[in-house]
């Protein structure tokens, strides 16, 4: 990357030749639905193009991507977790009253203190614990799916979305990291208001909703932190005994910011994944009945969708300093946008990317989870998830079909988050 003196931003990314982008609008109802033609148009037009509505710089080819997610001495990650949209004071008044910080603890901690935070989460999601894991994963997705087949048994359908791929990384998350007193269903309420809040647009009114909320979870968090009886082995034990690279203990507010981190990604972006894998195997002519029992098939199907339709769409960065990407100069400070889900669809990379073509070539090299130091920690159980998940919903329910309504369903379209909010079936 090289220095460059600032220009103007009207001057930074020769788009005359892009009209298509003048309606861009990343929440809006357009873009969520079919996003594609927008990604298409920025990857060709537009490469590192500002938005004028967010003010980010949406990074849009593949390996500018790569070159800034490895280069983290010229983009930094802080600002990974701030609100896209700025929180008005009663909304930050509520999170004060609750006591939320969110200190630099994991995807947005650029410091030295990182690499030993990050070891503590991957030894609880190493491809051995992820390999212990699966016959927890096809257990409770078999009880999940025992009720899910008595509710369509006795009403003729049932929504994969609320009563199975919801719920199932919650369930999961909670064995693994040794969390109980809690019901699943509030975890996963307070970890979706957290995105909604961060990642949204929403008003006043719902803001003030969802900050009540995130703070209730941060204070469950902080309370469950402190207690020292936190279970042998479990997560929060594993954080209390961490030393910090001064040989300090780790402070409870970068322990609870870790927490709220991990229960976030491990649960409602895995959920998404579910979801968005049933949802195209049921739309697929012929898969459902294949997923069941072709060795691997799921797995490839997985790969596919996060390839293609990942659940996290985009994740941001911060220039350290003056850098030139794309051809595009670049100031300090410039809050980078990189379109995740565009990428795994750039045809320098991938062939013929609109098509699902599970076991292609290359398959794994979309850049879904990230890459370079901050890489998804929880890759591995993601994927073994979504898989077991598709597998046993296939096996279980094996006449399903997509409810007609649901082909076109409703999507959560925040800026990093995106999923089919119903999968409901019949048979
Ligand atoms: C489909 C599911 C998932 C997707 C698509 C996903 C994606 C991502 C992405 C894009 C990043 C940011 C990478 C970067 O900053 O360069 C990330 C980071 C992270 N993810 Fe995931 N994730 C998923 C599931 C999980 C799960 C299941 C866990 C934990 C159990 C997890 C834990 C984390 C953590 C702790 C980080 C921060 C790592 C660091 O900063 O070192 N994620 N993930």
């Amino acid at each position: 990357m090289t220095s460059a003196a600032l220009p103007a931003p009207a001057d930074l990314s020769a788009e005359d030749d892009a009209p298509d982008l003048l309606g861009l609008d990343v929440f809006g109802d357009g873009f969520v639905r079919d996003p594609y033609p927008w990604l298409d148009a920025l990857r060709s037009h537009a490469p590192v193009h500002r938005d004028p509505v967010t003010g980010l710089w949406l990074v849009s080819r593949y390996e500018d991507i790569r070159a800034v997610l490895l280069d983290p001495a010229a983009f930094h990650p802080d600002n990974a977790q701030h609100a896209v949209v700025p929180l008005p004071v009663p909304v930050l008044r509520v999170l004060a009253r609750a006591g939320f910080k969110l200190p630099p603890a994991l995807a947005n901690n650029g410091t030295d203190s990182h690499p030993g935070l990050r070891r503590v989460v991957t030894r609880f999601f190493n491809a051995q614990r992820v390999a212990a894991a699966v016959p927890v994963v096809e257990r409770l997705a078999d009880e999940l799916l025992d009720a899910a087949r008595a509710r369509l048994d006795a009403t003729g359908s049932c929504d994969l979305f609320t009563s199975y791929a919801q719920i199932l990384p919650c369930r999961v998350l909670m064995e693994l990291l040794g969390i109980d007193g809690v019901d699943p269903a509030t975890l996963v309420r307070w970890s979706d208001a957290s995105l909604e809040l961060f990642w949204g647009r929403p008003g006043l009114e719902r803001q003030l909703e969802l900050a009540a909320l995130v703070g209730a979870f941060h204070q469950w968090l902080t309370a469950t932190v402190r207690d020292s009886a936190a279970r042998p082995g479990s997560f929060v034990e594993a954080l209390r005994a961490h030393r910090l690279p001064d040989g300090r203990p780790l402070d409870v507010e970068t322990a609870v910011g870790a927490c709220f981190f991990v229960f976030i990604a491990g649960q409602s972006t895995t959920g998404q994944l579910i979801s968005t894998t049933l949802h195209r195997a049921l739309s697929e002519p012929g898969l459902w009945p294949r997923a069941a029992h072709e060795t691997g098939l799921a797995e490839a199907w997985v790969e596919e969708v996060l390839r293609r339709e990942p659940p996290v769409t985009t994740w941001r960065r911060v220039t350290a300093r003056p850098v030139t990407l794309g051809g595009v100069a670049l100031p300090a400070g410039a809050q980078l946008l990189l379109m995740l889900m565009g990428s795994g669809s750039d045809p320098e990379v991938f062939d013929e990317p609109e098509r699902m073509c599970p076991h292609r070539a290359k398959a794994r090299h979309h850049l879904s989870f990230g890459v370079g130091r901050h890489r998804c920690p929880g890759a591995s159980l993601a994927r073994t998830e979504a898989a077991v998940a598709l597998r046993a919903a296939a096996r279980r329910l094996p006449g399903a079909l997509l409810l007609a309504a649901d082909e076109d369903p409703p999507v959560l379209g925040l800026l990093s988050f995106r999923a089919p909010l119903r999968v409901r079936v019949t048979r």
